[in-house]
């Protein structure tokens, strides 16, 4: 199977952990548009959508599929989105599309997150990808240097504004063996909106597109 055949694969697989009635949580990026294609289908089913990004809502609302506000919205009993890299604790990096900060709002209102990748992103230990942490515009210099403190080496994303307006500093060089305190400390920085690892709140569930088919990891 290519890659893009694994994240379909694992993108079909999630359409079963979605209950009738309800809303639903949508991540961001090409596993999550996969998704996207995928709830059109049983769109007569569910109440609607919320969703992680502008691009998102976009895609949702050319399905024909209702985008709430979050502010409407009290119970999402699942939250679907891909992820950039995940360990077997289930702790991700993401936001490698930019969609971190909205990505973990959704993610602390849902229930249940379902995360859905290819096997290529299971890892045994995240930063091998540079960690995408969003940052105020005018704490970009004073944040960076915060980070090579920590050991690690920021680098701007060019040319990219977040929805929420901000810039997002790439990290890399990280060996990440405490996700949660990391996850925290970042967090701490003054002008850090929000950072990439979801290791607090990790997934529930990795579907996770093989070429032997899904692999459940719970
Ligand atoms: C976007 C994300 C995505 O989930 C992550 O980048 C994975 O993307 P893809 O499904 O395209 O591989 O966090 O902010």
């Amino acid at each position: 199977m290519t890659q893009d055949e694994q994240k379909r694969a694992a993108a079909v697989a999630a359409i079963q952990y979605i209950p009738v009635d309800c809303i639903v949580g949508v991540g961001t990026g090409s596993t999550a548009n996969y998704f996207i294609d995928e709830l059109a289908k049983i769109k007569h089913k569910i109440e609607g959508a919320v969703a992680s990004s502008d691009a998102t809502a976009q895609r949702l609302k050319e399905h024909g599929i209702e985008v709430h506000d979050l502010n409407n919205v009290i119970d999402i009993p699942v939250y679907v989105d891909g992820a950039d890299e995940i360990t077997e604790n289930l702790h991700m990096i993401k936001g490698g599309g930019g969609a971190l900060t909205r990505e973990k709002i959704v993610a602390a209102v849902a229930q249940k997150f379902i995360c859905i990748t290819d096997q290529s992103k299971l890892v045994k230990i995240l930063g091998n990808f540079p960690l995408p942490v969003e940052v105020i515009p005018m704490a970009r210099s004073y944040v960076a240097r915060e980070i090579v403190h920590l050991g690690g080496h920021p680098a701007l994303r060019h040319d990219f504004i977040t929805d929420n307006g901000n810039i997002i500093l790439d990290v890399h060089g990280l060996q990440i063996i405490n996700p949660v305190e990391l996850e925290a400390t970042l967090n701490q920085i003054a002008g850090v909106v929000t950072n990439g690892l979801f290791a607090r709140r990790g997934a529930d569930t990795l579907l996770l597109g093989t070429d032997n088919g899904i692999r459940i990891i719970s």
